[in-house]
């Protein structure tokens, strides 16, 4: 008998082994950092970016107090912003999330939880790289 499955094995294998729990120093000039919660449950998600001379992210790390697909959500996020730039990490979309992870619909703000913080982590950066490096553009 085929029990029917809650999360695709994508979720539960992020939520079992999430990727890049942790925290960067917030205060380092090259590290920005995202904090935000959903209205919805009041799970919170910070995510962390690292990023190099050329606005490149290099790391990333996320603190999750939530559910699990919160948890995933966040996990895959920092997975796919390594290597890309600031500007490429804000195309990241949380519908792109969700597909990856098979959300049910009721998890979606789950997944949107990661996109909101992924974009509150490159507009801090980004405030931060203003003045050093007059080519970064402030995100509104
Ligand atoms: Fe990890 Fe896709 S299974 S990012
Ligand atoms: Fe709210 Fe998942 S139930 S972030």
């Amino acid at each position: 008998q085929i029990l029917p499955r809650l999360y695709h094995e994508n979720v539960i294998d992020h939520y079992d082994n999430p990727r890049n729990v942790g925290s960067l120093d917030k205060n380092d000039p090259t590290v920005g950092t995202g904090l935000v919660g959903a209205p919805a449950c009041g799970d919170v998600m910070k995510l962390q970016v690292k990023v190099d001379n050329d606005g490149r992210i290099v790391d990333a790390r996320f603190k999750t107090f939530g559910c699990g697909s919160a948890i995933a959500s966040s996990s895959v996020v920092t997975e796919w912003v390594k290597g890309k730039t600031i500007d490429e990490a804000l195309t990241i979309k949380n519908t792109e999330i969700a597909k990856h992870l098979s959300l049910p619909p009721v998890k979606l703000h789950c997944s949107m939880l990661a996109e909101d913080a992924i974009k509150a982590a490159v507009k801090d950066i980004k405030s931060k790289m203003v003045g050093v490096n007059p080519e970064v553009a402030p995100v509104e």
